[in-house]
């Protein structure tokens, strides 16, 4: 049955990933704590679903990833020194990382099963309401950002985000077998995990945002496992089709794969190259790199 509240108060993160792209950095950093720039890609995504007008923030953990669980808290003896030396804007910069108390949940998936299975371990927190899912990994810059770009587009059912890829990478997605198209959206008749290019239906790409019906949690509790051997958030989606709506959004933004090390770079280089600071001495330094 298709649920129809229509506001969407609540995000998932899944935070659980190894990272191992990023070793060593990850050994003792969660992926998810690397900076763009001057803010960990956590933040982003965070900002992103603020600007969304998400209440409550669900972190699906893992083992080692403490330091996400530190970072949207307090941190007292730094907030004590910035405020005795009077550092009142730096001050204000930390603050604005602590969330509403009582906002923030954070639910370890023990075991790294697959997104599909990072997103069922959210389950009680959701309940039966729909909710957004945001893969800090995937950073969209965007105005406005991509999550509210797709609440705004939204009426009931499931909704992903996506992107045209190149037809050699659809191994690396979820990939859409395309419908009707409606302005931006478009209507959804399969979606399939990682397939190669000969059997992919489109080089329609499914990136890190999702808005998707408690119901999607049904069959997500059945734990089947799919591509890669893991529970796919993408099987689950698919099993959906015909009971619920289900449209591809096609943003309008950039999206940097920031589990790559070239999306990684790429990122930081083009919010450098816009940064109001440093922006300016940056491109110069680029230009005369590239001289070189
Ligand atoms: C996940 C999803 C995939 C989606 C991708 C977007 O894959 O399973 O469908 O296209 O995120 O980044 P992952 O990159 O975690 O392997």
């Amino acid at each position: 049955m298709l649920e129809t509240s229509k506001k969407i108060r609540k995000a998932i993160f899944p935070v659980g990933g190894l990272g191992t792209r990023f070793l060593p950095a990850t050994k003792s950093i969660p992926k998810e704590m690397l900076p763009v720039l001057d803010k960990p890609l956590v933040q982003y995504a965070v900002d992103e679903a603020l600007e969304a007008g998400i209440e409550e923030f669900i972190f699906v953990t893992g083992r080692g990833k403490s330091a996400i669980e530190d970072y949207f808290d307090h941190s007292i003896e730094l907030e004590k020194t910035l405020k005795d030396n009077n550092k009142l804007q730096k001050l204000d910069l930390i603050k604005k990382t602590i969330l509403k108390p009582g906002s923030v949940s954070f639910v370890r998936q023990q075991n790294p099963l697959g997104l599909g299975h990072a997103v069922w371990c959210a389950r009680n927190f959701i309940a039966n309401e729909p909710a957004a899912i945001i893969l800090a990994d995937d950073l969209i810059d965007s105005k406005p950002g991509c999550m509210k770009q797709m609440i705004e587009n939204w009426n009931g059912g499931n909704m992903v985000a996506t992107m045209e890829v190149e037809p050699e990478k659809t191994s690396s997605y979820g990939i859409i077998s395309p419908g009707k198209v409606i302005q931006d959206k478009i209507e959804v008749k399969n979606i399939i995990e990682k397939p190669n290019t000969k059997d992919a239906p489109s080089n329609i790409a499914v990136v890190g945002r999702y808005i998707v019906e408690p119901s999607v949690f049904d069959h997500l509790g059945l734990q089947k496992k799919g591509t890669n051997g893991e529970v796919q958030l993408t099987d689950s989606l698919s099993y959906q089709i015909g009971k619920a709506p289900f449209f591809g959004y096609n943003f309008h933004g950039t999206r940097y794969d920031c589990g790559t090390k070239l999306g990684f770079a790429k990122a930081n280089t083009s919010l450098a190259i816009k940064d109001s600071n440093i922006g300016n001495q940056f491109k110069n330094w680029i230009t005369k790199l590239n001289k070189n």
